[in-house]
């Protein structure tokens, strides 16, 4: 018989306050140059490691501890924070849709058959990242899926392309871009009318999330739909060169091109009976985009034209909102989270980042779910982040605002349980410039200490951890992981997360004596600690959750 109760913990008391901190990129390597959380000054975090083993330790982030499809997979916010929150390890959509793919089912699904209406008479649009970063989307899913469509009927197919540099190496572009057209111009020679029609790099065109700057996907529309950019190129290739080309130029800041033919004329605005995929399968950066496509009512920017299209998502986005409402394939079923126990059991939440990662402590944490299970239980609070600089320039983001706030909430004796992100070793990270990282890095440490300083003075528990890897190594390395250096010998900046363990640390006053890091548990990940925390909140963990990472001796 189910039941959300769960049992009280035989040796856990409850009513301590429990603040859960989560250290967006913040990975463990060994001590390096390029190792920009040791080069930074941490002494918050340098304390909690002294903790080892008892109450500092390192778990998986990375491959399939987190539910990706190989160990090779470094880890990365979304499926970091599901596991975190869900407690139990999921098949990601990387892997559900390599899956459906391999086996045709994809073609087969309702999602698809609705885009198929639209073959006959119209055009087939793709959109998305293209890289093989295996964050939001993968290149060979989307080369399959092309190859696929045109199996199934499409007969005229355009691309429209986002380039990345943050999940793969800046440069990256163009050879992405070049297999693409290879791929397209195949498809030309059997007869299909198949091009990449539109372009712009994912930080600038398209890729925005949590509602953070409507402009982002508005550029993106305007090249998309509109077919309109303020860059006109015959071809995609050409155009990518070329933009790389401009000084400072970065895959992730590309500004928005379309590709025109001889006459000038964009090939391939988005009309009426068309088709349309986004073909990335994770959420947060198409969560606005779809809502674009699909939303008759509609302010966030003028669309000028909403052309009556087929759109199906690679996966539904979002749960609660049933965005889109047509997808290829199912996304996975994260039912049950540790955060939706705890409002059954009484359990008050605050939960508090800035926009940027707003979404992480939120939506990915409650299982890819938008909303409040218990509104009367439960405060989501939103910093609004900085927008229209890089993270670089203001490297200390709003890491301190964000702690205070979580400072305030522990203070205030209102909740049970306070969790933060804190976002500077991955936004930072993500932008490749080591001395603003380093920055970043000291300044979540403040914050760190700020929320610890916190739960000290109530009583009260720390969890503080981190969702994947990113600042702790900021260069591509060879096998033995020397430094890697391109033609012109610069070394080659890593702008991508990682697949390095992160750091555990509990304790606080608030921590029963005889609490401790269980020794039989090496293998452990990011789906462990859901458990953790529910022990720390008095009450023993689902039993189908993945095992708690303490005992009591
Ligand atoms: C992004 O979306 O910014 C990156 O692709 C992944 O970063 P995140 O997983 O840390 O959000
Ligand atoms: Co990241």
């Amino acid at each position: 018989e189910f039941t959300w109760k769960l049992p009280d913990h035989p040796r856990l008391p409850k009513g301590r306050t429990v603040a859960v901190v989560v250290l967006d990129g913040w990975g463990e390597a060994e001590p390096d140059p390029y190792n920009c959380i040791h080069v930074a000054d941490t002494p918050a975090l340098d304390s909690l490691r002294k903790g080892a083993p008892d109450k500092w330790r390192l778990i998986k982030a990375h491959g399939t501890a987190v539910g990706l499809p190989t160990d090779d997979d470094m880890g990365n916010s979304e499926v970091g924070h599901n596991a975190l929150g869900a407690g139990r390890i999921y098949a990601q959509g990387a892997k559900l849709v390599d899956l459906a793919l391999a086996s045709g089912k994809i073609y087969e699904g309702e999602g698809f058959k609705y885009i198929k209406e639209c073959f006959e008479n119209g055009t087939l649009h793709l959109i998305g990242l293209l890289s093989d970063g295996g964050v939001h989307s993968r290149l060979d899913q989307l080369q399959l899926l092309v190859k696929g469509a045109a199996e199934h009927g499409a007969k005229r197919i355009r691309v429209h392309i986002l380039t990345d540099g943050r999940d793969v190496l800046d440069g990256s572009s163009v050879g992405f871009v070049e297999t693409l057209e290879n791929d397209l111009a195949k498809l030309r020679e059997k007869g299909v009318d198949a091009h990449i029609a539109s372009g712009g790099g994912r930080m600038y065109v398209t890729m925005d999330r949590y509602e953070n700057d409507w402009n982002v996907v508005k550029r993106g529309w305007d090249a998309q739909v509109l077919g309109e950019a303020p860059y006109k190129f015959r071809s995609a290739v050409e155009a990518v060169k070329k933009l790389r080309a401009e000084p400072n130029a970065n895959d992730q800041y590309l500004p928005p091109f379309v590709i025109v033919d001889e006459n000038g004329k964009a090939v391939g605005p988005i009309v009426d009976g068309d088709a349309v995929v986004t073909f990335n399968f994770r959420a947060d950066r198409m969560v606005m985009l779809a809502k674009a496509l699909e939303y008759e009512n509609f302010d966030k920017f003028d669309r000028v034209r909403f052309p009556k299209v087929h759109y199906a998502g690679m996966l539904q986005y979002d749960g609660e909102l049933k965005l889109p409402s047509h997808y290829l394939v199912s996304p996975p079923e994260i039912e049950r989270t540790s955060g939706e126990y705890l409002v059954h059991n009484g359990i008050r939440t605050f939960a508090c980042s800035e926009t940027v990662k707003f979404g992480h402590v939120t939506f990915f944490w409650n299982g890819n779910r938008s909303g409040y299970f218990n509104p009367e239980l439960e405060e989501y609070v939103e910093i609004p982040s900085d927008t229209g600089i890089p993270f670089n320039v203001r490297p200390k983001m709003k890491a301190v605002e964000i702690a205070e706030k979580a400072r305030d909430a522990i203070l205030s004796r209102k909740f049970d349980q306070v969790r933060v992100n804190l976002p500077n070793g991955d936004m930072v990270g993500h932008t490749g410039d080591m001395e603003a990282t380093i920055i970043g890095c000291k300044a979540a440490d403040e914050a760190v200490k700020i929320i610890l300083d916190a739960v000290e003075q109530v009583g009260g528990i720390y969890v503080v951890t981190a969702d994947h890897g990113n600042a702790e190594d900021m260069v591509k390395r060879d096998k033995s992981g020397q430094p890697l250096v391109d033609k012109s010998g610069n070394i080659q900046i890593l702008t991508s997360h990682t697949l390095r363990p992160v750091p555990i640390a509990i304790g606080g006053p608030g921590l029963a004596p005889g609490v401790r890091f269980r020794r039989d548990l090496a293998e452990a990940g990011l789906a462990n600690v859901a458990a953790t925390v529910i022990n720390l909140h008095g009450f023993e963990a689902p039993s189908d959750y993945e095992p708690t990472l303490i005992e009591v001796v």
